[in-house]
């Protein structure tokens, strides 16, 4: 029979037990970082992190929301809060190095807010120095869960903060402008996992020109890269495979009207293995729902006030299958 989701959510242990018996240890477990992002903008990024914070703080996981979109910050928003005073702004002003000041609380217990850059506009481009500082702090950051929302697009900040997730998911809309984005986001982001990796000058000229989108060497997806490779070094190609078949990402289709826009689940997880050979797992699909703008305008966070409607069931369906693999990939049980 199939369980609930709270029943389900009963099964997964409270990670703030665990970290208790860890910290006495003195061997505190880093958070489990997820990321989600997409390419397009107004797909529903922001929207499905706020709510699956929520859901977590609520089944007593301490849960660190990122505004990671600095460009456009507005994770608080779905929060039912007003633009943090302090955030990741003042980080990269160099106000302030300790993130544990900058983080806010939100209503939900245990779920806290660490506001984006809005007030600063080179942020909305960081150095590649300060986003390697950022990750090295979210990775020692107090908490249980940190979840990234990333902004729109394909810059390299993104495609970084992307990777450096363990859990990474994909949100698109059934527009065929966010379908398109959402591929190249994902090639791009393998093309720049790639380009981390292998050392050799050669791969790193063919994939800098494939994610210029200049594909003037025949070379536009992660399959016309490895076969071009397997024609010149054996032992390359099989780096390259291993890092191809380790690529894991999570797709979510959101704003679905009609039947039709929730077969684009699988025909995307299709198309990305067939014609870019990546991975791609159907976490599964969340209607439009007029309440969303509701409960965006009446400042009242979605999941937690409008938890009966159509679209809040389908997240608690979506976390689900989010949260119990969790439990034996990091060793949590
Ligand atoms: N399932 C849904 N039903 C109805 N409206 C939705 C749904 N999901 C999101 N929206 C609406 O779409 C708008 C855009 O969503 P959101 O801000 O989460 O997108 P985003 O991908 O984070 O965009 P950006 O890249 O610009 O930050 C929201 O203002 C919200 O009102
Ligand atoms: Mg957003």
């Amino acid at each position: 029979m199939e369980m609930s989701v709270p029943q389900v959510l009963e099964l997964v242990p409270k990670r703030a037990a665990v970290r208790s018996v860890l910290k006495e240890k003195g061997n505190l477990r880093p958070p489990i970082v997820w990321a989600v992002g997409g390419g397009k903008g107004g797909v529903g990024k922001s929207f499905v992190v706020s709510n699956l914070g929520i859901f977590l703080g609520k089944q007593g996981h301490r849960t660190l929301l990122v505004d990671a979109d600095f460009g456009g910050s507005n994770l608080h928003t779905f929060l039912g809060m007003s633009a943090p005073t302090r955030g990741l702004h003042d980080f990269f002003a160099k106000r302030s190095r300790n993130i544990g000041e900058l983080v806010v609380p939100t209503e939900i217990s245990g779920v806290s807010l660490l506001g984006g850059a809005q007030y600063y506009l080179e942020a909305a481009n960081p150095k590649f120095a300060q986003k390697e500082r950022l990750q090295q702090i979210l990775t020692r950051a107090d908490t249980d869960y940190v979840l990234l929302d990333l902004g729109a697009g394909t810059a390299f900040y993104i495609l970084d903060l992307f990777l450096f997730a363990q859990e990474k998911i994909v949100v698109v809309s059934p527009e065929p402008t966010s379908v398109e984005n959402v591929y190249q986001f994902l090639k791009s982001a393998f093309f720049r996992w790639v380009k981390r990796e292998i050392s050799s000058p050669q791969i790193k000229q063919w994939v800098d020109r494939a994610i210029d989108q200049r594909a003037d060497n025949g070379i536009k997806t992660p399959v016309d890269l490895i076969q071009r490779i397997s024609e010149m070094d054996p032992q390359l190609t099989e780096e390259v495979e291993n890092l191809r078949r380790s690529f894991r990402v999570k797709l979510v289709v959101n704003q679905v009207r009609t039947s039709k826009d929730s077969r684009l689940l699988d025909a995307i997880v299709q198309a990305c293995d067939k014609h870019l050979g990546l991975t791609v797992e159907p976490l599964g699909c969340v209607p439009f729902d007029d309440t969303v703008w509701k409960s965006i305008r009446s400042r009242k966070p979605f999941v937690q006030h409008y938890s009966h409607s159509a679209s809040a069931r389908r997240l608690e369906i979506l976390l689900k299958k989010l949260v119990l693999p969790e439990k034996g990939k990091h060793g949590v049980a």
